[in-house]
C-alpha cells in the first residue's frame, strides 16, 4: 500500500465540515474588516523567500522544499505567505491606488519540520496582511480581527503574547548588548544556540532548551532598548489594545521565527494544545516591500495554523460530527422503479434537497437500514399497489408515519 507522505494529511469527507465551519467564519470577520481575498502559486522562485525569511532561519536553512525545475530554476514550495503575497502586490501593483491595501488568505504551506501533534510538513495557514500603515492602528486592526476570529470560532482559552522589536536602530543596539552577554554564557549554552550565536544571536531567545532558558532569563530585554519612536509606536499599540479591552502579555523574549519583523511582533498561544502551542503568530514587517523590490511601504500581518485551530476546536467538543444533510432517501428494489425514482430525485434536487438514490441494487429490507443509516429525513419507497396508482409512499425517518403521493404532485407538497 501506499502511504501519503510523513506530515502530509488527508483531509477526509468526516472532518470537511470542520473545514468549512472555521472558512465560513473566516469570510464573515474578513468581510466584516473589509479585507479582500488574495491567492498566489503555491511555488514561488527561491530568493522570494530566501531574502525576505532570512538566510540564517530555520525555515530558509533547514525546512524549505526546494529544488531545480527542469529549467534549472530554483523553486520552493512555499513555506509561508507574507513573502510571496508581497512579491504579488509589488508585481501587480497593488498599492497604486489604494491608500492602505487589506489582503488575507487561506491555503496549504509546507515546511520540512519533524512530525508532531499540530506540527505538519503540509498545513494550513489563514492570514492578512494590512500594507501601507506606518501606524499603529494598523497593528491593532490586525490583533482585533485575528481576537474576533477566535472568538468567533468559539475559543477563549488563550493568550494573546506581545513584544516590540523596535526600528532598524534599537535592533542593532540591542543585538550589541545581547551578544555581550552572551558572549559570557557561550559555554553554557546549547550546541543549537551556540551555531545561533554566530548567525542569529535573537533567536537565541526563542529556546527551549534548559539550559539556554536559564541564561536568557537573566539576558537583556529589547524592551530596554527601544529608541524613543519604537516606544512611542508600542505604547500606542498597548494603549490601543487596553481601550478595545483586547488583553495580552507582554513578553519580553518573543522574537519570532522569521528575519523580516520589526516594532510589534505577537503570537496566540493555547494550553490546550500541547508542545507546539502557537496558533497565530505576526507582526509588523516594514522594510520588506523594499526589500523585494518595491516602492518602500509599512506593513504589518499574522497567520493561523488551521490545523491547530482545529484541535483546539476538537478538544472543546465544538464539532457535531453526526449531523446528517441528507433530506431523502429513494429505496426502489425493483428494476421496474428506477427511471421513474430518478427522475422524482432531480426533482427534489431542483427544489435544492439532498438526495441519495440506492446504487447497489439491494434488498428492499437492505435499502430501508441504509435510509436509517444515511440519517434522512425523509424516506421514499417505491411499492407494487402504490406505482400502479402512480404513487409513492414518504415516509417521515423521525415519526415513523408514512403519506401516499400523487407522483405528479411531489413537486407541489410541502415536507
Ligand atoms: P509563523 O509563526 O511561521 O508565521 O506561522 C504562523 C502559524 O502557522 C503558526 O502559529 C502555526 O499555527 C502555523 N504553523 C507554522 N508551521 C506549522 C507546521 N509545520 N505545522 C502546522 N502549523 C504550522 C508566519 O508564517 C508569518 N508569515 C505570519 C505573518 C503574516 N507575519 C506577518 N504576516
Amino acid at each position: 500500500m501506499i502511504q501519503a507522505v510523513r506530515g502530509t494529511k488527508d483531509i477526509l469527507p468526516v472532518d470537511i465540515t470542520k473545514w468549512h465551519y472555521i472558512e465560513n467564519i473566516i469570510r464573515n470577520i474578513t468581510e466584516r474588516y473589509n479585507y479582500k481575498e488574495i491567492r498566489t502559486p503555491i511555488f514561488e522562485k527561491t530568493e522570494v523567500f530566501s531574502r525576505s525569511i532570512g538566510e540564517n532561519t530555520d525555515i530558509v536553512n533547514k525546512e524549505m522544499y526546494t529544488f531545480n525545475d527542469k529549467g534549472g530554476d530554483s523553486i520552493t514550495l512555499r513555506p509561508e505567505q507574507t513573502a510571496a503575497l508581497i512579491r504579488s502586490v509589488i508585481q501587480n501593483n497593488l498599492t497604486n491606488d489604494i491608500s492602505t491595501l487589506r489582503l488575507w488568505y487561506l491555503g496549504p504551506y509546507f515546511r520540512y519540520e519533524r512530525p508532531q501533534k499540530g506540527r505538519l510538513r503540509q498545513f494550513h495557514q489563514f492570514g492578512v496582511e494590512c500594507i501601507a500603515s506606518p501606524n499603529p492602528e494598523a497593528d491593532a486592526e490586525i490583533i482585533l480581527l485575528a481576537n474576533q476570529l477566535i472568538k468567533n470560532l468559539g475559543i477563549n482559552d488563550y493568550e494573546l503574547q506581545i513584544n516590540s522589536l523596535g526600528n532598524e536602530i534599537s535592533r542593532s543596539n540591542y543585538r550589541n548588548k545581547l551578544v555581550e552577554y552572551l558572549t559570557i554564557h557561550k559555554n553554557d549554552l546549547s550546541e543549537e544556540s551556540k551555531s545561533r550565536f554566530e548567525t542569529n544571536p535573537l533567536r537565541i531567545l526563542d529556546s527551549k532548551d534548559d539550559r539556554d532558558k536559564s541564561i536568557i532569563k537573566n539576558a537583556p530585554k529589547i524592551i530596554d532598548f527601544l529608541d524613543e519612536e519604537s516606544s512611542k509606536h508600542f505604547e500606542s499599540v498597548k494603549n490601543l489594545l487596553d481601550s478595545t479591552g483586547v488583553k495580552y502579555k507582554i513578553e519580553s523574549d518573543l522574537v519570532r521565527g522569521l528575519d523580516y519583523y520589526c516594532h510589534t511582533v505577537f503570537e496566540f498561544r493555547s494550553s490546550l494544545l500541547g508542545a507546539q502551542d502557537a496558533f497565530g503568530g505576526g507582526g509588523r514587517y516594514d522594510g520588506l516591500i523594499k526589500q523585494l523590490g518595491g516602492k518602500d511601504a509599512p506593513a504589518v500581518g499574522f497567520a493561523m495554523g488551521v490545523e491547530r485551530l482545529i484541535l483546539i476546536l476538537d478538544s472543546l467538543n465544538v464539532f457535531n460530527s453526526n449531523e446528517s444533510k441528507c433530506d431523502f432517501f429513494i429505496v426502489s428494489s425493483n428494476e421496474k422503479y428506477y427511471s421513474t425514482a430518478l427522475l422524482i430525485s432531480e426533482e427534489l434536487r431542483n427544489l435544492n434537497y439532498n438526495v441519495i438514490n440506492d446504487l447497489q441494487r439491494k434488498s428492499f429490507k437492505a435499502q430501508m437500514r441504509e435510509a436509517d443509516k444515511s440519517g434522512a429525513k425523509f424516506c421514499i419507497i417505491f411499492a407494487e399497489d402504490e406505482f400502479n396508482r402512480n404513487s409513492i409512499l414518504v415516509k417521515n425517518m423521525k415519526t415513523g408515519e408514512q403519506s401516499e403521493i400523487k407522483i405528479e404532485n411531489i413537486k407541489n407538497t410541502k415536507f
